[in-house]
């Protein structure tokens, strides 16, 4: 039997396809490479030695994966694959909709239809909207989002809900993830985002390898220790190895499960800039810009839960989330691309 990852050659796809081999499972990844490079698989096999089976298709394309289905023995998923860009989503709300809902009521329709009823979904702490309490707890009440992406994924939590309710052959692991950052320890992936990143740990990488002149910090009159917005960083390895934990957990028929996954420690904004030039040297040039619309002040997780049911904490501290961003930058300066 094998695991099916949708979304496998993205960021966290590929890190978490390299934890699953190492921890003895077969995967099988689906992707459209709409946000992604089919070389991230190549890293994968380059690091646990072993063969990753891609098929090119969407999840939209209910043929295609039809066909994944009848070919493989797939008894659980693991689900990434969706847009996920939050200013674009705001843009363009249809394609957000149609791509992350239609796509995923396609992708567990198919499921179910070839008795494969366990489902991790790539959730966010994005559906927390502003917080109620802080560090959040899995029972903080869901808020509003500010943006179409963060509403597919607070209705597709709904839904995924909805469907384990009425049949209890389900197991739904709804994973909350915090912000993740860092790359590979071997410096051979990474994020890759195109053009202009949004996110800041790519910014920075990007301000330090010279494609961009300087970070911009979006609004220091927040209430938070030095003002700059405070986040949650996770490194993408141990985000990848929560993974491999949620499956346990669906192995055990857990019915319906949300854990957020981060470390429970908030970083600022600064923080972020003063511990990636320790960690690596490097001066990041910065100036205070206006604050970004839909941005909240403080975002952290309580990680007890995930720690407690599932045996999963994450080990990676900041300076190596510093480290091993620059590294794989550095090694990668135009990412899957040479
Ligand atoms: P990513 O863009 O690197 O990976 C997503 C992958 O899905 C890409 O490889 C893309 O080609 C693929 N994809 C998109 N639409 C598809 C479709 N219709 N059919 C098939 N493949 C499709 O993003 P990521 O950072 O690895 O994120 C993975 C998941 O985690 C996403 O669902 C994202 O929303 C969620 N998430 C990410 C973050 C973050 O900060 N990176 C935070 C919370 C949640
Ligand atoms: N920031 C800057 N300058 C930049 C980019 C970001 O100052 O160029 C600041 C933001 O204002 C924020 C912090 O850095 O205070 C983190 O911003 P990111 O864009 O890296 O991350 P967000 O917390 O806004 O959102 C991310 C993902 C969402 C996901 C969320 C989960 O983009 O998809 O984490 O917590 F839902």
């Amino acid at each position: 039997m094998a695991i099916l990852v949708t979304g496998g050659a993205g960021f966290i796809g590929s890190h978490t396809c390299v934890e699953l081999q190492q921890a003895g499972y077969d995967v099988v990844v689906y992707d459209n490479l709409s946000n992604s490079s089919e070389k991230s698989l190549e890293r994968v096999e380059a690091i646990t030695g072993k063969p990753v089976k891609f098929y090119k298709g969407d999840i939209l394309d209910r043929d295609r994966l039809n066909e994944v289905f009848e070919k493989e023995q797939l008894d659980s998923c693991i689900h990434f694959a969706g847009l996920k860009a939050v200013g674009e989503s705001v843009a363009k709300p249809w394609e957000y909709y149609e791509n992350n809902i239609a796509g995923t009521l396609t992708l567990v329709d198919v499921m179910r239809k070839h008795n494969c009823k366990n489902i991790i979904f790539s959730s966010s702490a994005t559906v927390y909207g502003d917080p109620a309490e802080i560090p959040i707890t899995e029972n903080c009440p869901k808020g509003q989002c500010t943006n179409p992406y963060g509403w597919t994924k607070s209705m597709l939590e709904q839904i995924l809900s909805d469907m384990q309710k009425a049949d209890n052959e389900w197991n739904v692991v709804l994973l909350r993830y915090f912000n993740p950052i860092g790359a590979h320890p071997s410096g051979t992936m990474g994020e890759n985002p195109n053009g202009i990143p949004n996110n800041l740990m790519p910014y920075i990488t990007q301000v330090a390898v010279g494609k961009l002149p300087e970070l911009g910090v979006f609004g220091n009159d927040y209430d938070t220790p030095d003002g700059t917005g405070v986040r949650d960083y996770i490194h993408v390895v141990d985000l990848a190895k929560g993974h491999v934990k949620a499956l346990k957990k669906i192995e055990e028929n857990a019915g319906l499960k949300i854990y957020n996954l981060g470390t429970g420690v908030g970083y600022s904004v600064l923080d972020i800039v003063k511990n990636f030039e320790e960690a690596n040297g490097i001066k990041i040039p910065y100036s205070i810009k206006p604050r970004r619309a839909g941005d909240i002040a403080t975002c952290y997780s309580d990680a007890t839960k995930a720690k407690e049911e599932l045996g999963w904490e994450a080990e990676y501290g900041i300076k190596e989330m510093c480290a091993d961003s620059w590294r794989w930058q550095k090694n990668n300066p135009n990412g899957y691309e040479d």
